[in-house]
């Protein structure tokens, strides 16, 4: 049934252009913002670095970027040289997308705009990264509406917002101090702040990135209110435009039910068929799911303490190992592990996981609390064992076991004896059972929050309404 949403008066489409930074946590839910304003009568264009999109191809194929009828994906350099890995380095990309990028952005937007095509409309808004703030300037010449989108939650970017004023104030750690943060420690603000150097490079950016915040038209965030209330309330008393929270993504664009959409995808690493099929295989809540995203890098040394952990613990695991998970050399996990776990233990090298975390047979995630999998994990009703290893990925992890009640903090330096302990707790334990019961509980709140009548739908509603489309 065609939503009010759907319906858009101008008889000239919207024409949204959409910029993503060029990494896994960041693609996934941009696109999934713009499959749903496509869904809301928008052009889309998708911007993709010049890598990213051989690194789409590769893992894809060939025709995986043809895009839809209005729904098109174009490129533009990073700005740094070529190489085969598909991971870039943070501090270079950033430094150089943000030196680079905007001239090739205005010859885009230009280009687009006196396109012969009549296919494809004038842009009229552009919806960018947060940390693609470079993208407003042109916004700002063209006179149209720019939407700044967080990809992490509300605390991350109450933290990144007060750089500034930690460094102002000698960064003493005590109680309360960031508005809306209870009881935060430096150790959990992110770990961009972990510098003796002034003059660091993602201390600095991440500073001006989040002042520019203050010129966009409007601010989103992946995360419903439900889930950071005093955040907002906090983030609502800052000279900010308007923050709109309008997560889960993924449950707002479920109800769009357009499977054109879903042959859209932005997996960087090639899916390992099979995992679904062996978790339809195995009793409910009897997995424990293992991932540590797109970005992290360990040591083989950690990743043979994880695998006896898993091992001992005697519970199913689904275990995905990134190719590029270790630094400088291939994985390489103990034979007698893989011959003794060979029942029980399913390894993969790239999985669907938002599919893995909706299967009844997940019991508990094993994460690296970056936000998009906290996210998931809560949409999927499943609690963790958090495993933080950088940028906002701590806080997340404060938030997932002091604020929520759904994760238990993995150590740093990582042995098999915790590993074991924990993922027993999670699985079998008192304790793991109340987490359970409490991920249910903010499952039904995040479901709540995109129907319909909800919170996050009736934001992005506004956001599209009163934001992307104001100036028509
Ligand atoms: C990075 C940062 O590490 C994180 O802290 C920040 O919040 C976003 O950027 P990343 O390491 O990519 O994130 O982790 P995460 O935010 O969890 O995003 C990973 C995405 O890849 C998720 O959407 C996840 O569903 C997807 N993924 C991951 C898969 O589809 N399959 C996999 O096997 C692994």
């Amino acid at each position: 049934e065609p939503t009010k949403m759907e319906s858009v008066a101008n008889p000239e489409k919207p024409h949204a252009l959409c910029i993503p930074y060029p990494s896994q946590g960041h693609i996934n839910p941009m696109l999934k913002l713009a499959k749903l304003l496509h869904h809301n009568g928008f052009h889309i264009t998708f911007l993709h670095t010049d890598h990213t999109h051989q690194c789409l191809l590769e893992s894809l194929g060939p025709n995986s970027l043809n895009g839809l009828p209005s729904f098109h994906f174009r490129t533009i350099p990073d700005g740094l040289p070529s190489t085969s890995t598909s991971t870039r380095n943070t501090p270079s990309l950033c430094r150089s997308m943000s030196e680079t990028c905007l001239p090739h952005l205005r010859n885009l937007i230009s280009e687009l705009n006196h396109s012969s095509s009549s296919n494809v409309p004038p842009v009229t808004c552009i919806i960018s990264d947060g940390v693609m703030s470079f993208s407003l300037d042109a916004a700002q010449e063209l006179g149209i509406p720019h939407v700044l989108f967080w990809t992490t939650g509300a605390c991350a970017f109450m933290a990144y917002l007060h750089f500034r004023h930690l460094i102002d104030k000698g960064l003493v750690p005590f109680k309360d101090w960031i508005p809306g943060l209870n009881g935060i420690r430096l150790r959990d603000i992110p770990s961009f702040i972990r510098t003796t150097d002034p003059e660091n490079f993602m201390l600095n950016f991440l500073i001006s990135e989040t002042q520019r915040a203050k010129e966009a038209s409007a601010i989103v965030l992946n995360t419903f209110e439900a889930l950071e209330n005093e955040v907002f309330a906090a983030l609502a008393s800052l000279p900010l435009p308007r923050v709109y929270s309008i997560g889960s993504l993924q449950l707002l664009l479920n109800q769009a039910a357009d499977d054109r959409l879903k042959s859209i995808q932005s997996n960087l690493w090639k899916e390992e068929s099979g995992c679904l099929e062996w978790l339809d295989s195995k009793e409910p809540n009897s997995v424990i799911y293992v991932n540590f995203g797109s970005m992290i890098v360990t040591t083989g040394d950690k990743l043979v303490e994880i695998a006896w952990g898993l091992a001992n613990s005697n519970k199913n695991f689904l275990w995905v190992i990134r190719p590029n998970l270790v630094s400088g050399t291939a994985a390489v996990l103990p034979p007698e592990f893989v011959t003794t776990t060979k029942e029980r233990g399913f390894l993969a090298s790239w999985c669907p996981q938002e599919q893995v975390l909706s299967h009844p047979s997940i019991g508990g995630f094993l994460t690296h609390s970056g936000w998009n999998s906290t996210l998931e994990s809560i949409c999927g009703g499943v609690p963790m064992i958090c495993w933080p290893r950088s940028s906002e990925q701590q806080m997340n992890c404060r938030y997932c076991c002091l604020e929520w009640g759904i994760g238990m903090e993995m150590n740093s330096d990582v042995k098999r004896d915790e590993v074991e302990r924990l993922v027993r707790v999670l699985m079998e334990g008192k304790k793991g059972n109340e987490m359970k019961k409490k991920a249910m509980e903010w499952r039904k709140i995040a479901e709540e929050a995109a129907s319909p009548k909800g919170s996050s739908f009736q934001n992005l509603d506004n956001v599209v309404n009163h934001v992307l489309l104001s100036s028509r």
